[in-house]
């Protein structure tokens, strides 16, 4: 992983200059890395914010051979090779809000985007984007992210090596990578349900369907969130925004 490096000053998204390397050839593993975006993709259809040098903004190529459904499979995974990443380089107690947030203490540091390229299972590419706020300062956050944003700077007021989170990360995605290939995603989740904050908790799920609050028990085979609702009911969230209560 890494191998293919790509280092911008300045682009739209690291999403988009990965999807045009795929469209060129581009080989699993390719990374993407750029100093700024000017039109960071959040999730959800929603900006992220990605200042110069303030942050790591990166964006892996992956082709596994899976089948669509299980694709988010890959969301939780990447979530627990930064999550292990980051809990070793900086020895902080930072957990993962379903499906692929990185909190420390009750704050969001890191977020990951998933986008699916190709119908076709053996041509498939899956672009992983990846944003670190690595070192900002409280004061750069825009007002409407300083209640619900933070930083690894604020968080450990100690500066963290963006080169040493990053080669980290790639090795540590790896053996992860290799393990789901061999193993399937049974001990993935194992990893992740250790790392999580939002299990056996009550959370507030805002989904396209609506609003719901309950119990969140688990997660399934395709990475989708299990919740018990106030109404007694078990539904499956397969995409939607979790809010700890
Ligand atoms: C989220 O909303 O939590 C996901 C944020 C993903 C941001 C990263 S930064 C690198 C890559 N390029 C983008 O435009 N987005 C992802």
């Amino acid at each position: 992983m890494g191998r293919r490096l790509h280092v911008y000053e300045d682009v739209e998204s690291t999403q988009i200059v990965a999807q045009s390397l795929v469209t060129a050839g581009a080989e699993e593993g390719t990374l993407v890395i750029a100093e700024q975006q000017t039109s960071g993709k959040g999730r959800m259809g929603r900006k992220w914010y990605s200042p110069r040098g303030k942050g790591i903004w990166m964006s892996l190529v992956l082709t596994p051979k899976i089948p669509l459904f299980y694709t988010p499979q890959l969301t939780l995974l990447t979530a627990v090779a930064l999550c292990r990443t980051l809990r070793q380089l900086c020895a902080i107690d930072i957990g993962i809000k379903w499906p692929n947030d990185l909190l420390i203490a009750g704050k969001k540091v890191s977020g990951i985007l998933l986008e699916i390229s190709g119908e076709d299972e053996r041509l498939r590419h899956i672009i992983a984007g990846i944003g670190i706020s690595a070192n900002l300062n409280v004061q750069d956050f825009p007002q409407e992210l300083r209640p619900i944003a933070s930083s690894l700077l604020i968080e450990t007021s100690a500066p963290v090596s963006r080169e040493a989170i990053i080669l980290a990360f790639l090795k540590q995605f790896e053996e992860l990578y290799e393990i789901y290939h061999e193993q399937g995603f049974a001990p993935i989740r194992l990893l992740w349900e250790a790392l999580s904050v939002s299990l056996h908790r009550p959370i507030r799920v805002q989904t396209a369907g609506g609003v719901t609050e309950g119990i969140a028990e688990s997660i399934d085979d395709s990475g989708a969130l299990t919740v018990t609702t106030n109404t007694g009911e078990k539904i499956k969230v397969f995409s939607g925004e979790v809010e700890l209560r």
